[in-house]
């Protein structure tokens, strides 16, 4: 067990957790016959199943006291009223208002909203149906998405898993290595190119990097005027877009109050939307209203996105799991543990809490994970036999979109295999070799169809669930400065990695033997 808070409902639950510290998950199931039922939480064709973890009722209890002596109720609701409850940048987090079809939402951002949306629809729909031409007079064949972390993150997860392969072909490029965007622009026409540069901020400087490249590309090929039919820019800097000849009518805003990771349902959502067509992306945020509304509305015992925030809290603060494997037995969702990652570890892996006093408890676990059954071929030993352990978290679809026979059955039998072996292990008929200790915990996300509504309402689970586990740990889930001073250093280094100038600044002497070695395999003269 890991350090946790002083405080009684903590106390309570450690001091339980001592008690039933032998019980193992196996012995769960054999006291209670219905544990499946009574562990388990349906919405609209969203399973929950939080039975193979060793929590009994006792344990919930305690862990739905807590939730509530943390106050999620009111913090939740000062989410959904738009209180600046990011307090350390003084902004608001209002993403659920980017999806809020019944009204839940601070009202004063609506129109905001819905202007922007009602653009964002007719510029998808123009560059879908070719409508909107480049400079030449041609549709456009390829729609490249420049951006990085949440501007890159969440539109590619949605288009790979909703994506209808219509044209246009929708292309992400994210990092900074040229590699990145050479493949990206590789076999594609300038005169049928479209870019979107994602930046909130508009200073990322793989963003930039990458924007001026493509804009250097388009320019030799059919001139630099062609800048302005062939970008748009979706961001909270308008003037820097336009300062980079993006015209305004390309221009689609996203607000401070929506946080880069949060960002998918705005503007930055646009490649997703070209991707699978407004329609579908329109229903994706219907499906992520429906579970902020259940959010909103449900009492915590019943609530999806508490019962799963309360779940890790159990499993990392009281069982010492500080890794959270992600494994989506679905392909369409190879780049949710990549989304998960930044969405879990940018937003609680922090230092301090809220009132800047050292995070007494362990917070964001190690977040990692691959699909199913690829991961089976790689990390999942680990899972079933290495000492330290890791909680899973399983996502399956029941109904598949493909027409091959022999597939589905077999995958979402090797799901429900491995949580079963993780759970109950086997002794190896004592071979100690063969031998999986079992007690391992994991939850398994069972979704109906992999369609808008349910891609939609997964997304916001884990949007909610990382925001009620920030809640519980006292932290400011939506700030990021641990990112900063990275970026400084490599300001600072940038000029010096082609001279011989020496520094003001010293770096340790690893830095600099590095540096040197580089330039002299670079070839740079001293
Ligand atoms: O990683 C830091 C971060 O600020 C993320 O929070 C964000 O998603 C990403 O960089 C990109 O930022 P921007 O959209 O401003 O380019």
């Amino acid at each position: 067990m890991t350090s946790i808070i002083a405080t009684d409902a903590w106390r309570a639950l450690a001091g339980y957790r001592n008690t039933t510290v032998s019980d193992t998950i196996a012995d769960l199931f054999t006291a209670d016959r219905d544990r499946f039922k009574t562990n388990s939480w349906e919405l609209d064709g969203v399973l929950l199943d939080l039975s193979k973890n060793r929590i009994d009722d006792g344990a919930w209890d305690r862990l739905l006291t807590l939730a509530e002596a943390s106050g999620v109720a009111a913090a939740r609701n000062a989410m959904f009223a738009g209180e600046a409850i990011n307090t350390t940048e003084g902004r608001k987090a209002l993403h659920v208002a980017l999806r809020d079809g019944t009204g839940i939402a601070d009202p004063r951002v609506a129109d905001d909203v819905a202007a922007t949306m009602a653009r964002l629809a007719a510029f998808t729909e123009a560059v879908r149906d070719g409508s909107l031409k480049g400079k030449t007079g041609k549709p456009f064949r390829h729609v490249i998405n420049i951006g990085i972390g949440g501007s890159h993150l969440g539109p590619m997860l949605t288009a790979e898993a909703l994506g209808d392969a219509a044209c246009p072909e929708v292309r992400f490029a994210a990092n900074l290595d040229g590699h990145d965007l050479a493949l990206a622009l590789a076999d594609a026409d300038p005169a049928t190119t479209l870019f979107l540069v994602g930046s909130k901020s508009f200073t990322t400087q793989e963003t930039l990097t990458n924007a001026t490249s493509a804009a250097r590309w388009l320019s030799e090929a059919i001139g630099s005027d062609a800048v302005g039919n062939h970008f748009a820019a979706l961001t909270a800097k308008a003037d820097a877009a336009r300062a980079f000849g993006i015209p305004t009518q390309h221009i689609f805003p996203i607000w401070d109050w929506v946080g880069g990771r949060f960002s998918l349902w705005s503007s930055v959502g646009l490649p997703s939307a070209i991707a699978m067509g407004w329609p579908t992306f329109a229903a994706m945020l219907d499906g992520a209203h429906t579970m902020d509304r259940h959010f909103y509305d449900a009492p915590l015992k019943v609530n999806l996105p508490v019962r799963l925030a309360l779940a890790g809290i159990w499993n990392i603060n009281l069982e010492g799991l500080n890794a959270l494997a992600v494994v989506p037995y679905d392909e369409r969702l190879r780049s949710l543990p990549g989304f998960v990652q930044q969405l879990e570890m940018e937003s609680n892996g922090k230092g301090v809490t809220q009132t800047g006093t050292p995070l007494e408890s362990a917070a964001a676990p190690i977040v990692f994970g691959l699909t199913g059954t690829n991961a089976q071929h790689t990390f999942h030993q680990w899972l079933h036999q290495a000492p330290l352990g890791a909680a899973v978290e399983f996502i399956g679809v029941a109904r598949p979109d493909h027409d091959l026979s022999g597939h589905q059955d077999k995958l979402i039998a090797n799901l429900l295999a491995q949580a079963e072996a993780l759970a109950m292990g086997t002794d190896g008929d004592g071979d100690v070799n063969r031998a999986c200790p079992g007690n391992r915990p994991s939850t398994t996300i069972l979704l109906e169809a992999l369609d808008p509504k349910r891609l939609g309402m997964l997304l916001a689970l884990y949007e909610h669930k990382v925001f009620v586990q920030g809640v519980i740990w006292g932290i400011n889930s939506f700030d990021q400065f641990g990112v900063e001073l990275g970026k400084q250093l490599a300001a600072h280094l940038i000029p010096e990695m082609s001279t011989a100038s020496i520094s003001s600044r010293t770096y340790s002497s690893s830095t600099a033997g590095l540096l040197d070695r580089y330039r002299s395999w670079r070839e740079y003269t001293r």
